[in-house]
């Protein structure tokens, strides 16, 4: 969906809605003086070290190092998108969900409607139109069960020019409405055409399980194309939808592993064999928005290919795709078939204990990586290990800190046989558990900490045109400065809906972090106040205002633009400077 959500309803939204009771439904809590702990849900351990603030509306795992507010807990606990988990929140908080901005939402309402009647139309076909015979004995031919064409919502566009778009006019839309939606276009003498026509129809379903295109295959062998997809519309962006995995997350509570083939028909046939957690891209080369997609509902993936070229090199694609989303604890494997088969053949033919088996052998990303990287370098030679650590370098650099890029780095060392080279040495090998030593402790990261503890601290008289907050270029600088304004507008902001603001931004990272910071006294006896004008004091005399002043001055031009008192210091300064 386009557009954005108003950042005031975010506001209303945090301040409406409890952190600790949208967790504690989830995830037990117990109270600990000021905050509350239960054990982590985002990663196993006995002793609790998952806390949650209800001052700051923000959680933390000390283990995990898991954090962030009411709408990060519901995308990463029940693994929503972004705009989902907002309109549960809204839900629970009773608010209307705001219109988003460029606003479309009306206009998708509807196309919505008449694909979902489409779809119906498309199924009734199945069972009712006179030439059904056809399609039906198709489908058994590849060995689909009713069932199984029912979960997908398999359907049937039987021949003839119009007979969808005549049946939706019928019922009240419009000619735009049908072309909107991409289940037709004009032909040259303005007829509508319909797009599906005589054709095996596979609904494609969005995350929330709403039909938003449809693929259609050919019946016959000789037609082409022998696919035929719904154009790019309003609701159906190709490159980031994945058929069957509304399917798969639907019929499987908790989705262990997903993998990744290539066609419709590849993820029809694995359901009915009983290996219901496939999903297929549409066409398309795997995207950053599909491996994003695919790592929130699962940490293990396979991608399965053809063994052909053109298979390989769909796999090297996935691949550099995907390193930058390898966190630890996520995994992918790549399953490259025998030549001339596809996974529904396979299955097929082999049955799923086989298909299964071959998913739990397939190659590690690291195998991958490192057995492609051999054949183009020639490692046999010296100048051919060098070649191979060049051709790595910028791929181990694509992966996020963390044990694996460790791992990478030192099967690097030994697949190179280079250890005393340029390599960067393997970053820290474990997380710390105390989050303060993610970031040195600077007085001006302090003052940002103290200030998402106590928001209310950006009332203060001193802060007003405060030069060192007006004047500042330091980045640092900028953004308390930037905190402090939106706090003097809306003083009821929690330390969530501050941070929700900067969400995906550079400034957002740092400070979640910022926001884990422990206080080095009970939240009770710390003074707050005094601490953070102390720091501020220390700011003002760190920017030297003297200093400041001789800019100014110097700027004003010639020295006969000066006071004489001016020129003097002016003088003196030059002195000083001499001297030291
Ligand atoms: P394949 O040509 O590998 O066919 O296309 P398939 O999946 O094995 O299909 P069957 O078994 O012959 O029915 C793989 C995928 O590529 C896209 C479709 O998404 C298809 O599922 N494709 C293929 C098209 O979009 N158009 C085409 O003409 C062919
Ligand atoms: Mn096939």
């Amino acid at each position: 969906m386009a557009g954005r959500i108003p950042q005031e309803f975010l506001d209303q939204l945090l301040s409406r809605v409890d952190l600790v009771e949208v967790i504690n439904t989830r995830v037990p809590l117990r109270r600990a003086g000021h905050d509350f702990m239960a054990c982590c849900p985002f990663h196993a351990e006995k002793t609790p070290s998952f806390s949650v603030s209800p001052r700051k509306q923000f959680y933390h795992c000390f283990g995990c190092g898991a954090h962030g507010n009411a709408i990060g807990f519901l995308m990463a606990y029940e693994r929503l998108e972004f705009l989902d988990a907002v309109e549960d929140l809204a839900r629970l908080a009773s608010l209307e969900m705001p219109k988003i901005s460029g606003d479309d939402s009306g206009l998708s309402h509807t196309l919505l409607e008449w694909l979902i009647q489409a779809s119906r139309y498309f199924h009734q076909q199945l069972r009712e139109h006179p030439t059904r015979q056809q399609a039906v004995d198709y489908l058994q031919r590849r060995g689909l069960t009713g069932q199984i064409a029912n979960v997908f919502g398999i359907g049937y566009a039987p021949p003839g020019w119009d007979t969808l778009s005549r049946t939706l006019r019928q019922r009240g839309a419009t000619p735009e409405q049908i072309m909107s939606a991409g289940l037709a276009s004009r032909d040259e003498q303005n007829r509508l055409r319909d797009r599906f026509r005589d054709r095996i129809i596979f609904p494609i379903r969005d995350h929330r399980g709403r039909v938003i295109a449809f693929g259609g295959r050919a019946l016959d062998g000789g037609v082409n194309p022998k696919y035929l997809n719904s154009p790019e519309t309003l609701l159906f962006h190709k490159k980031s939808e994945l058929y069957g995995l509304y399917e798969a997350r639907t019929r499987i509570r908790h989705l262990q592993r997903l993998v990744v083939v290539e066609g419709y028909m590849d993820v029809v046939a694995l359901a009915q064999h009983d290996i219901p957690y496939a999903v297929a891209t549409l066409g398309t080369a795997t995207s950053t928005e599909h491996i994003e997609r695919l790592f929130r509902v699962v940490t293990d993936l396979v991608f399965c290919f053809d063994g052909d070229a053109a298979g390989r090199a769909a796999g090297w694609r996935a691949l550099e795709v995907a390193l930058p989303f390898l966190r630890d604890g996520r995994q992918i494997g790549f399953l490259f078939l025998p030549e001339g088969e596809d996974p529904d053949s396979l299955v097929r033919r082999e049955g799923r204990a086989a298909f299964e088996q071959r998913l739990e052998q397939a190659t590690s990303l690291a195998d991958y990586l490192f057995a492609e990287l051999r054949a183009r370098a020639n490692p046999g030679t010296l100048a051919g290990r060098a070649r191979l650590a060049e051709l790595a370098r910028p791929l181990l650099e694509k992966l996020p800190e963390g044990h694996f890029r460790d791992l990478m780095t030192l099967r690097l060392q030994q697949e190179a046989q280079l250890v005393n080279t340029r390599l960067r040495p393997p970053a820290r090998s474990s997380r710390p558990a105390d989050s303060n030593a993610q970031l040195t402790r600077t007085p001006l990261r302090k003052a940002i900490a103290l200030l998402l503890y106590r928001p209310e601290l950006a009332q203060q008289a001193m802060l007003d045109d405060n030069p060192l907050l007006r004047d500042s270029q330091e980045p640092g600088m900028r953004l308390l400065a930037d905190l402090v304004a939106t706090l003097r507008a809306s003083p009821k902001l929690t330390a969530a809906a501050l941070l929700e603001r900067y969400r995906g931004t550079r400034e957002g990272a740092i400070l979640e972090q910022l926001a884990q910071w422990r206080l080095e006294a009970p939240e009770e006896e710390y003074r707050f106040e005094e601490e953070f004008t102390d720091i501020l004091d220390y700011l003002r005399r760190r920017a030297d205002p003297a200093k400041q002043w001789l800019e100014t001055l110097l700027q004003r031009g010639t020295p006969s633009a000066l006071s004489k008192e001016e020129r003097e210091v002016l003088r003196n300064f030059g002195q000083s400077r001499k001297v030291q």
